[in-house]
């Protein structure tokens, strides 16, 4: 879902209802800026959350928005779905309108879930190369013992999509309870993980995504807007 870009002279001449000439007269008059910035370059991109004046006066100014949620069993991860509440169904409907999820968790699993217009971000947060890792806590219905770790960290053959999966982190919490840190999202991946030792998973809770961490104070079915810091960490880990 890559965010769409024009030009600036496209988008000028749209926006203002005038023509090629027009436009290249108010650029050369140095009155337009993106982003704060004086543009005289018709060939610049702009997008939707560029912002975009003409002699100071807002042409164009959509703040994209981010948010975290804390997902209850039983809600699904999709936009729209017949049979259950989805997570959008959570949020109020101005809230909801235009977002899409960063990253879904099954029907039956908890915890964080990250929700943006803004396909930039959510395009950085799933990019293989910069191996985001999201943090689990896994209950499972045997006891756990330390082979699990080396076989997570060797990665196991998934013969349906024929990829050998990515080292994985295994912490050993108690008994019955393990964290584990995924940098893949592959279909059911934890569930199918721990099935090679026939150890069904019978409760998963997402805590974090990179450096974005559950609030503690989102109780399940809360959601709050992303600070500053926590939109931020997701573009310096863009850079290379
Ligand atoms: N792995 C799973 O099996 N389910 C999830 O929801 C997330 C990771």
């Amino acid at each position: 879902m890559a965010l769409e870009t024009r030009r600036l002279d496209k988008f000028l001449a749209d926006h203002l209802q005038i023509n090629r000439r027009e436009v290249r007269i108010l650029l050369a008059r140095r009155t337009v800026s993106v982003d704060d910035k004086l543009v005289v370059d018709g060939n610049v991109l702009v997008n939707r959350f560029s912002k975009i004046t003409l002699d100071g006066n807002v042409l164009q100014a959509i703040e994209p928005r981010y948010f975290m949620l804390h997902k209850p069993v039983g809600v699904v991860s999709a936009t729209t779905d017949k049979q259950h509440k989805t997570v959008l169904d959570l949020l109020s409907v101005t809230d909801s309108d235009g977002l899409h999820i960063a990253g879904r968790l099954d029907l039956n699993s908890s915890g964080l879930i990250l929700l943006t217009d803004d396909s930039r971000w959510s395009e950085a947060l799933a990019h293989p190369d910069k191996n985001v890792a999201k943090h689990y806590r896994v209950t499972l219905k045997n006891r756990l013992d330390e082979s699990y770790i080396d076989a997570f960290a060797n990665g196991m053959y998934f013969p349906y999509e024929d990829i050998v999966t990515q080292p994985a982190r295994l912490r050993i919490v108690s008994d019955y309870e393990a964290d584990v840190w995924l940098t893949e999202g592959k279909y059911h991946q934890i569930k199918r993980m721990f099935g090679r030792f026939r150890n069904p998973v019978v409760a998963l809770h997402r805590i974090s995504i990179g450096a974005i961490t559950l609030d503690n104070n989102l109780a399940p079915g809360y959601y709050r807007p992303l600070n500053p810091a926590e939109i931020e960490s997701v573009f310096a880990a863009m850079q290379p």
